[in-house]
């Protein structure tokens, strides 16, 4: 028997249980002993309804553990195994995966899709009915099932709550700026939204060899939390239009590269709007599904030569770039314990959903 936070339902707190059981890993899967995860903003989207969820279900998705038991045919793990989970398995040999786009692994998509691991089907038992796993995952439990090909393994030196974050929010941010968007030294980069995924984009945009990176939030502890990261200038978005206050700083030209790390209609509108002629806006965050991007296609598309570009799992491939990560980690120069503001039990996870609400948090991470 596991203990793991469970969703029952859209806005309700979610309910610790302490009788989950947890099948044997069938065929091409693992089970991994969480050491740790971390809360990402969509936890709290699948909880609040931003995504849509199967109920009951297991939350957590960015997450690090010690493998435990191997299914059958796995190769290439073995129990003792360090491991990150990639909440987007990466099979290798499918369309993307051959096309240089495993975060698009069409493998991935019906777990995704089904609430479930590869075949649909859900590896959690609790109170007599299954429950789903989020994103072929769920780390908010003490022990998980997972696809061998979403088990990604590193040196056991790492620190487990380190790992945990580069399983989401570092992959997804720094992926961002190293991989979906192509920074020039030099350039101009605006990044709306400085939580966890967003300081990882400056961090990324840094490494990119960006000349100017102006963070955009609304919550001033976030923009000194983002000059940490590498940040150069920041805008406090609550005191007065952010678009303007970007223009002002870029000679009323744009930013080169912008970012929205957020999900909102509101700040997906205004990331594109602050980006150049010419430039490239990349939408990072997760927004409702029902959410429209409005651009007038002649001024703001063909005219303004802009690139909008989406950014899912920061365009990673998982087995090339968590081994680039841990290294720039290693050599200083990615900051992944500065991410970690506080570490909690499971049993708190509710407490840091509020905490992610009133942004007092770059991350929250759970260790087990
Ligand atoms: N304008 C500017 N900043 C805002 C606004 C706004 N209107 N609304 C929220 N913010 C800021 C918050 O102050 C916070 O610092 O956006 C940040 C969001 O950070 P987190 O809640 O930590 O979210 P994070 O985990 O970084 O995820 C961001 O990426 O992966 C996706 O689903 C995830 O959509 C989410 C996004
Ligand atoms: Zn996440
Ligand atoms: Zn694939």
């Amino acid at each position: 028997m596991a203990k793991a936070a469970v969703m029952t339902g859209i806005d309700q707190p979610l309910e610790i249980r302490t009788d989950i059981e947890v099948e044997s890993p069938r065929a091409g899967e693992v089970k991994v002993r969480m050491g740790a995860s971390g809360v990402c903003h969509s936890d709290l989207s699948m909880q609040n309804g931003t995504m849509m969820a199967a109920t009951p279900i297991v939350l957590g998705h960015e997450g690090a553990g010690v493998i435990e038991e191997v299914g059958e045919g796995v190769t290439g793990l073995a129990p003792g195994d360090h491991v990150i989970i990639s909440w987007v398995p990466q099979c290798g040999e499918c369309f993307f995966c051959t096309h240089d786009q495993p975060q698009l692994c069409e493998k991935a998509n019906i777990a995704l899709a089904s609430g479930g691991l590869l075949d649909g089907s859900t590896r959690f038992t609790s109170q007599g009915s299954p429950l789903y796993q989020m994103a072929a995952s769920g780390t908010f439990s003490e022990v998980t099932v997972i696809p061998a090909i979403g088990a990604v393994k590193i040196d056991p030196g790492i620190d487990m709550k380190v790992a945990a974050l580069i399983g989401c929010g570092v992959l997804t941010g720094t992926g961002a700026a190293l991989n979906t968007a192509s920074i020039r030294k030099g350039d101009t980069v605006a990044v709306v939204g400085c939580g966890g995924v967003g300081l990882n984009v400056i961090q990324g945009a840094r490494i990119a060899g960006a000349g100017e990176i102006i963070a955009v939030d609304m919550n001033e502890t976030k923009l000194q939390l983002a000059k940490q990261f590498g940040a150069t200038t920041s805008v406090n978005a609550s005191q007065g239009d952010p678009v303007s206050q970007v223009m002002d700083l870029t000679q009323q030209r744009g930013a080169d590269v912008a970012f929205e790390v957020i999900g909102l209609p509101q700040t997906i509108d205004q990331t594109i709007t602050m980006t150049r002629r010419g430039g490239q806006a990349i939408l990072v965050g997760v927004p409702r599904m029902d959410v429209m991007v409005n651009l007038p296609a002649f001024f703001g598309v063909v005219l303004a030569e802009k690139t909008i570009k989406g950014c899912w799992y920061g365009s990673s491939d998982v087995r090339r770039d968590v081994p680039k990560l841990i290294d720039l980690y290693k050599k200083g120069e990615l900051k992944l314990d500065e991410l970690i503001s506080r570490t909690i039990s499971v049993d708190q996870v509710n407490e840091a959903f509020d905490a992610m609400k009133t942004g007092e948090v770059a991350r929250s991470v759970i260790t087990y």
